[in-house]
């Protein structure tokens, strides 16, 4: 493996086995991630791009292949081990945010230190949450946010930690143009100060061309664009 990849997928397959038909969502799919990276993934609604995010999230099953992160391959772990390894090295901000309904703001920004013992750094969360343009919303519950403000607490939660690998699937897809310009330039941010590695899924070439890389999925097969 080249020593400065942090994800090297080999010959993915991802088959959804529905109850109507068996759809075969990712199909060989080889690519390497190189550690410090910023790369846009890009392809139309129902491409892939999530299924391919969660697979590399270890979050759902694959059928074929392996996927080999930081010199880990998910497969050889046990899902309580690949729970582990989410919380020690991943940052994810989900299609559909998954903050928690119970907890404030705060409060759901601190799960990433509290999941792995760790002292909350709150001074950094702070710093996150100005960035954001998340004023006075520490103390609200999620249900009392806009779609695009829970959407930014979800991205602040997923950077909370410095994770080597930040993985975004559409987080600027409830947020207006501007804003989510803000929001890549921010994850480009965390990337150039902590070295993170970071994977966006997004429908918009222009924020994609933010990325030193862009892959297209399509028809299951991941290409290099342009
Ligand atoms: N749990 C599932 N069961 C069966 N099929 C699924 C499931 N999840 C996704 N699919 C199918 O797999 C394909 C890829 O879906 P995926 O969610 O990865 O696309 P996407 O590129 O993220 O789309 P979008 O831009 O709309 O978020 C789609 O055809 C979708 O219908
Ligand atoms: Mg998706």
């Amino acid at each position: 493996m080249n020593m400065a990849a942090i994800v090297e997928i080999k010959d993915l397959k991802k088959i959804y086995r529905g109850r109507m038909q068996t759809l075969t969502a990712l199909n060989n799919v080889s690519l390497k991630i190189e550690k410090g990276s910023f790369t846009a993934l890009i392809g139309k609604s129902g491409s892939g791009k999530s299924t391919l995010l969660n697979c590399i999230a270890g979050l759902i099953p694959f059928d074929d292949g392996s996927i080999i992160i930081s010199k880990t391959e998910l497969n050889k772990m046990n899902e309580e081990q690949r729970a582990e390894f989410r919380c020690h090295n991943l940052g994810i901000v989900q299609q559909f945010f998954c903050l928690i309904a119970e907890l404030t703001v705060h409060d759901n920004l601190m799960i990433p230190f509290d999941l792995n013992d760790e002292k909350r750094e709150e001074k950094y969360v702070e710093e996150l949450l100005r960035q954001l343009e998340l004023f006075d919303v520490e103390e609200r519950f999620p249900f009392e946010l806009s779609g695009g403000q829970q959407q930014r607490v979800a991205i602040a939660r997923a950077l909370s930690r410095k994770p080597s690998l930040v993985l975004a699937d559409e987080p600027t897809g409830n947020l207006d143009r501007q804003s989510g310009h803000q929001v890549i330039r921010l994850l480009k941010k965390a990337q150039a100060y902590f070295d993170q590695t970071v994977i966006f899924a997004t429908h918009d070439l222009e924020l994609a061309k933010y990325a030193d890389q862009i892959f297209l999925i399509e028809d299951g097969q991941v290409t290099p664009y342009e």
